[in-house]
């Protein structure tokens, strides 16, 4: 399993296929580049797709160095995925960011559009986060200092992400609990901190220049079709599918539906 080290921090990531531009590929919360193992079975080789575990999830090291996770920042997961860019030797590429890993391409696309030659936001939102929904990002940073008990939380996120209408559900959820599980509770802690400070990115929207997929899934309840819409709406040219029968993940609940509009996204440019 590949690794590098940034910072002298490690970081596991996945590289499979060949091909340009390669596609980078952001995982949400709490994942890891795992997640996107549908999309590298079914096309990498004539592609190339590289995705990193985000600093705290996956095989890569936590972030912080008191591992409480303050102080973190999405401009810090993306300032790591920058760095890996530069460390593969990665030209241009195609970023693609799911929800949280959405957040961090629009945050590159602020600070380092050189890095972007088309760009895809998959069940993601531009806006930050309303007061209740920080509030609640902190009352689980409290629960998981306290406890550590990140499966207790991983059931009811796992319920709230998967589309009621996603096809095994029931297997799928299992997936999903297994993969948020696996992650310690410092890489939660550090997310959290992230995405509950970060910045509203709208305002970049209508200044972005390269090809853009928006994609979401029909029931996703966390970023609807409506946010999606608008996003849509405000990035020049952006292209809008939606993904029937899924929910949040739909990369992992539709996967052939996921592929299909990636790869005919990725054969336009
Ligand atoms: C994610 O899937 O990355 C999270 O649901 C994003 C969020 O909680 O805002």
């Amino acid at each position: 399993m590949p690794t590098l080290t940034l910072d002298g921090r490690r970081v596991h990531y996945l590289d499979e296929g060949a091909g340009e531009p390669p596609v980078l590929l952001l995982h949400g919360f709490p994942f890891s580049a795992e997640m996107w193992r549908p999309q590298m079975d079914a096309l990498a080789g004539p592609r190339r797709l590289v995705a990193p575990d985000l600093f705290g999830f996956g095989r890569s090291d936590v972030p912080a160095d008191e591992t409480d996770g303050d102080g973190w920042s999405i401009t810090a997961y993306a300032d790591q995925v920058a760095g890996v860019a530069e460390a593969l030797g990665l030209g241009p590429v195609v970023l693609a960011g799911l929800s949280m890993g959405g957040y961090i391409a629009l945050d590159l696309v602020r600070r380092r559009p050189e890095m972007i030659a088309a760009l895809v936001l998959a069940d993601t939102r531009s806006e930050s986060d309303t007061q209740e929904v920080r509030q609640r990002r902190a009352d689980q940073q409290v629960f998981l200092r306290a406890r550590g008990d990140v499966a207790s939380l991983a059931d009811g996120l796992a319920d709230a992400v998967v589309g009621k209408a996603t096809a095994d559900r029931e297997a799928l959820l299992e997936r999903v609990k297994a993969m948020m599980t696996a992650n310690a509770a410092e890489g939660w802690i550090a997310a959290l901190e992230a995405m509950r400070t970060r910045a509203d990115a709208t305002g970049v929207l209508s200044s972005i220049a390269v090809p853009v997929l928006v994609v979401v899934g029909e029931d996703d309840p966390l970023t609807p079709p409506s946010a999606a819409e608008s996003m849509a709406e405000a990035i020049p040219g952006a292209r809008l599918e939606v993904v029937p029968a899924a929910g949040h993940l739909s990369n992992l609940e539709n996967p052939d539906a996921f592929n299909r509009v990636l790869e005919e996204f990725l054969a336009g440019l």
